[in-house]
């Protein structure tokens, strides 16, 4: 008698995406399958393919070292002898100690480079490159709330694999789009030669929100005959492939989101000092012509109106960012690899934003329509044009809701696992994490 699972809400739907929807999808790629049996006559590789997290914006740890000319308030450090955590730590992250914070996170444009730099004196580096920690917590001390990819790399332990060997993380400045970010691809390149070669078959790449942008982007670069060779399947959680609304709130008037005591428009200047954010506004492939995104008492502003939103929201580099990053990924060029793309819906997910008259220093009236919360419906299902313009399979699966905890059960059941055996029994080990329990 088939059991029917059910994962209750006991997490958020975030987590549910990565842990409840991966589970069921890593041993479909041909794990617990003998090689003989694998389609095609081709070798499916290892029955544990080697595993890359790529994490989404602000999703790994970055350390800052400091010999700065000046400060910008007499309690902040100088200079340190040693690196220290810039992201996250929320000690940095109070009254006055943020204006610090700020003024070491930040990114200085140069308009005739395109390029940004740190401010004189602050040295900052991605730790951990090819190790999972960084983004398993985003604060070193492991409090909760910077809890990230902890669940799904634990859940990976459960299944026999090991952190830093055959999962291994690839952080990254999130700060930055990818065109400024060119030793990391290299460096993601060689990881996953290293890891396919020592496993004896190729890689799965499982990415989170901008994580997919990032690892895209990656894609389109390699030759189709080395993603053949080193590459068993992208899996997309959550990404946004035409951008998120919220982009527009975070450049126009700031968004503290994530950070309940900071003022949206202190961190408003670090925020639009991020190329990633520009990068990340919504794309005009995808939004309705006519779909007003920003609306003041004087002007409504489309997908199609950002050079003139920028220069009215007097942040004139932000159109030059823009325009530098733009073409990245916006034709969405197919992966060229097998993908699993899962998102979610159901959730509020800010659509659209109405601001008073004090426009842009006010906090806006958020309009909302469907997504993840995050990301933007629309632009979660673009993975979806990939169907039948790649010769690899391309796999979209959408979940909300109820939808969202029967959807394990939906591929469970529908056979992409040979071993069936073995999932209850995973989602039951999930259980003992606290994030996620199994019912019948
Ligand atoms: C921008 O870069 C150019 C060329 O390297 C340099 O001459 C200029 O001083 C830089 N501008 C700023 C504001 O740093
Ligand atoms: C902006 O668009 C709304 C409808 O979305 C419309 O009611 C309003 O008159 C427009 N405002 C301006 C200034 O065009």
């Amino acid at each position: 008698m088939a059991r029917r699972q059910r994962i209750t809400a006991l997490c958020s739907l975030s987590s549910l995406l990565q842990l409840g929807l991966l589970l069921p999808l890593l041993p479909g790629l041909c794990g617990g399958t003998p090689l003989e049996q694998c389609p095609g006559g081709r070798s499916c590789g290892p029955a544990r393919p080697p595993v890359v997290l790529v994490p989404g914006d602000l999703g790994n740890q970055l350390e800052a070292k400091l010999d700065k000319p000046s400060v910008v308030h007499y309690i902040c450090y100088k200079k340190t002898d040693t690196f220290f955590t810039l992201w996250l730590n929320l000690e940095l992250l109070v009254p006055v100690a943020i204006d610090c914070w700020i003024d070491n996170i930040r990114l200085i444009y140069n308009r005739t480079t395109h390029s940004t730099m740190s401010p004189p004196g602050v040295d900052i580096r991605v730790p951990g490159f090819g190790q999972t920690y960084p983004l398993e917590y985003l604060d070193p001390s492991k409090r909760t709330v910077g809890m990230y990819f902890f669940t799904i790399v634990e859940a990976l332990e459960g299944w026999g694999y090991t952190r830093d060997d055959d999962v291994r993380g690839a952080p990254y400045d999130w700060r930055k789009a990818p065109n400024e970010n060119k030793e990391y691809f290299l460096a993601l390149q060689k990881m996953i030669e290293e890891m396919s070669k020592k496993a004896g078959g190729p890689v799965v790449l499982i990415a989170h929100s901008m994580g997919n942008m990032y690892t895209l982007y990656f894609l389109n670069q390699q030759p189709q005959a080395w993603k053949d060779h080193y590459i068993k399947a992208f899996i997309c959680l959550g990404a946004p492939w035409a951008g998120v609304a919220k982009t527009l709130r975070v450049i126009i008037s700031g968004d503290n989101n994530r950070i309940p005591v900071i003022s949206p428009l202190k961190i408003r200047s670090q925020q639009r000092s991020a190329v990633s954010t520009a990068w990340l506004l919504p794309y005009a492939h995808s939004w309705p012509k006519d779909q007003v995104l920003v609306q003041t008492p004087s002007t409504n502003y489309t997908a199609q109106d950002y050079k003139r939103l920028f220069s009215d929201i007097g942040f004139e580099d932000g159109w030059s960012m823009r325009q530098d990053t733009e073409p990245l990924v916006e034709d969405l060029t197919p992966p060229g690899v097998a993908i699993h793309c899962l998102f979610g819906s159901g959730v509020e997910t800010s659509e659209a934003f109405r601001y008073s008259d004090k426009f842009p220093d006010v906090e806006p009236t958020v309009v909302s329509g469907d997504g993840d919360g995050t990301v933007n419906l629309r632009s979660a299902v673009q993975c979806k044009r990939w169907v039948g313009k790649q010769k690899q399979p391309v796999i979209a699966e959408g979940a909300s809701g109820e939808r969202t905890r029967e959807h394990v059960v939906e591929l469970y059941d529908c056979g992409l696992h040979q071993d069936r055996a073995v999932l209850p029994l995973r989602l039951e080990d999930a259980e003992g994490q606290g994030d996620a329990a199994v019912t019948d």
